[in-house]
């Protein structure tokens, strides 16, 4: 289960974090680091970023208590600062939420690399921007790296720990230890593809979900069962490849691949190219507010949170076989 722990003193050697940038993920990052008793600075410039903090934690602090923990008011641990140099003063990690644009990501580990001290742990939560091409305005290129989140952070615990070719190893080991302390599954993607690895999946799946109903296939609605009901539910105990190996009967995955590995293969070939012209995004969004229209988006979110711990939960009393490919938290 998604636990605090210190196991190896990394919670104490890098007990101030910097989040800059309070969106939606910067908010929740902040909210779990607080949780975790570390002393969370943020800067963001938007006005209402004390607002949007109060109202992520009051959104998350039943989830992490859920989760091990401490839901206690945050005031003290958790502040917002006027400057980014004041975030920035005596961090031992700053993790990076801000814009998704390239230039503010450079310009940000430029003066960070001023800062904070030489072993810090610069890591950017970014989806999509190389860890090699936000530090080509520092002295030193090795300090950053990915940190990607998967949203919300504070409560799903893959994190993509993505290292630039120059990153240096010991800032790779350590970001590891600091996410695995957090009670998250920190995972080492080895090369700097774009998407990394969970989006590309995700993207390649919706791609199919949207030629499907895009095609009247299936509705939204149903497509959401059809998933849930059957790969959601394999996918949460076992990744595609273990699963597989099970679809092989005693064979495992050599006799699957030679029994359905061509009729899959030929499916490839086949597989829905759709566009998101303005025809399918108006389909996509009446359908949407046909089948979930009647929820807020708020309500959604809570229901959402619930049932992902429970399921966290639920794994963690009855860990999975595969403990190699899923290694104990914490
Ligand atoms: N939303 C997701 O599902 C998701 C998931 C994983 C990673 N990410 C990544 O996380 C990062 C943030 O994404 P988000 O969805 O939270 O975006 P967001 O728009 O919700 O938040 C971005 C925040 O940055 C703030 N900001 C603007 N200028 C700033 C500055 N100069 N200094 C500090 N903060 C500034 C904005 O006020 C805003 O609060 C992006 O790099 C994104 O790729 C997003």
């Amino acid at each position: 289960m998604a636990q605090p722990s210190s196991q190896d003193g990394v919670l104490d050697r890098r007990r101030r974090v910097a989040v800059i940038g309070a969106g939606t993920i910067g908010a929740s990052w902040a909210a779990l680091f607080a949780a975790a008793g570390l002393e969370v600075r943020v800067h963001d410039p938007s006005e209402d970023t004390p607002a949007r903090l109060d109202s992520m934690w009051q959104q998350a602090a039943p989830v992490l208590a859920d989760l091990g923990f401490d839901p206690s008011d945050p005031a003290d641990r958790l502040q917002a600062v006027g400057s980014l140099e004041e975030a920035l003063e005596g961090a031992d990690v700053v993790q990076e939420n801000g814009p998704e644009d390239v230039r503010f990501k450079r310009q940000l580990w430029a003066t960070a690399e001023q800062i904070v001290r030489a072993d810090a742990l610069l890591v950017s939560s970014t989806s999509g921007i190389r860890a090699s091409a936000q530090s080509k305005e520092m002295n030193d290129r090795s300090r950053v790296l990915v940190g990607h989140p998967f949203n919300p952070p504070h409560l799903v615990p893959l994190v993509e720990v993505v290292p630039a070719p120059e990153t240096r190893n010991e800032l790779v080991d350590e970001a590891v230890a600091f996410y695995r302390a957090l009670g998250k599954r920190p995972l080492v993607v080895r090369k700097e593809v774009p998407g990394f690895v969970a989006n590309r999946l995700q993207s390649a799946l919706f791609r199919e979900c949207v030629h499907l109903v895009a095609d009247g296939v299936v509705d939204i609605a149903d497509l959401d069962q059809i998933v849930t009901a059957s790969l959601g539910l394999r996918w949460a105990t076992g990744g595609p490849f273990l699963s597989f190996h099970l679809g092989g009967g005693p064979g495992g995955l050599p006799h699957f691949l030679r029994h359905l590995g061509p009729g899959m293969e030929s499916m490839w070939g086949i597989l829905g190219d759709p566009r998101l012209d303005q025809d399918t995004v108006d389909l996509l969004e009446r359908q949407i507010a046909s089948a979930y229209g009647d929820s807020s988006i708020e309500s959604l979110e809570r229901r959402r949170d619930r049932q992902q711990v429970s399921v966290l939960q639920a794994l963690s009393s009855s860990r999975a076989p595969d403990s190699r490919a899923q290694p104990a938290e914490g």
